[in-house]
């Protein structure tokens, strides 16, 4: 009898599992922190700013971010490893609690789990996670020259505000989109 493998170009989504962070996850988180920011940054933030991120300060931040109150986490682990792949933090608005009460702080996947559907599945539970908080809209910033722009208007999200902000010295632009928000 002949027998066929079927060897898969990429893992099955649904393998990846989508579930709150705990204390064990900060250093996946800040790894995929630093390996995201390196990639998609390259040529929008300054080479020596990028290049001064260090695992260990950003686990330092991610320690700081999980005492943060009403400041939510979640991460995509793949199952084989363990390994964090992707994480979505969320939680009240940072800039004072203006007309949009909720904001996605943070959305990064690693890039071999890009386009597999995670990124929206991180999305959605910080989403969720902000509506039973009982926040009636949320909002996201993202560098208006990141080559993911388009990912947030593809999940319905509004073009919003445009500013510029300082990072590592350099002027940037940052776009955000907003989303009104049922109780989950
Ligand atoms: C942006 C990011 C979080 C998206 O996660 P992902 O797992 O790659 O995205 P998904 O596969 O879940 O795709 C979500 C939707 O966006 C679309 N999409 C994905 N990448 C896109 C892109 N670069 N431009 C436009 N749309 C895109 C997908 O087609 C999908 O739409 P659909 O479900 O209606 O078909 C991820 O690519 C990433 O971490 N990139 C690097 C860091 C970054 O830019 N983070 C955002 C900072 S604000």
């Amino acid at each position: 009898m002949s027998r066929s493998f079927v060897f898969p170009v990429r893992a099955p989504t649904r393998r990846v599992t989508i579930r709150p962070a705990g204390w064990g996850d900060i250093e996946g988180m800040a790894r995929v922190a630093v390996d995201t920011w390196g990639l998609t940054y390259v040529d929008i933030l300054p080479k020596a700013y990028l290049a001064r991120m260090r695992y260990a300060s950003q686990e330092n931040q991610r320690s700081r971010m999980m005492h943060a109150h009403a400041v939510h986490h979640f991460v995509a682990i793949e199952p084989t490893a363990g390994e964090v792949v992707g994480f979505a933090s969320c939680g009240p608005t940072r800039n004072g609690g203006g007309e949009v009460p909720g904001e996605i702080y943070e959305l990064y996947v690693q890039h071999g789990f890009q386009s597999r559907g995670i990124g929206r599945r991180l999305f959605k539970a910080a989403r969720n996670q902000l509506a039973s908080d009982g926040h009636e809209s949320m909002i996201v910033w993202v560098l208006s020259d990141n080559p993911n722009l388009g990912v947030y208007p593809r999940m319905g999200g509004w073009r919003h505000a445009r500013k510029t902000i300082r990072v590592g010295g350099a002027s940037v632009e940052e776009t955000a989109y907003t989303w009104r928000l049922d109780r989950a």
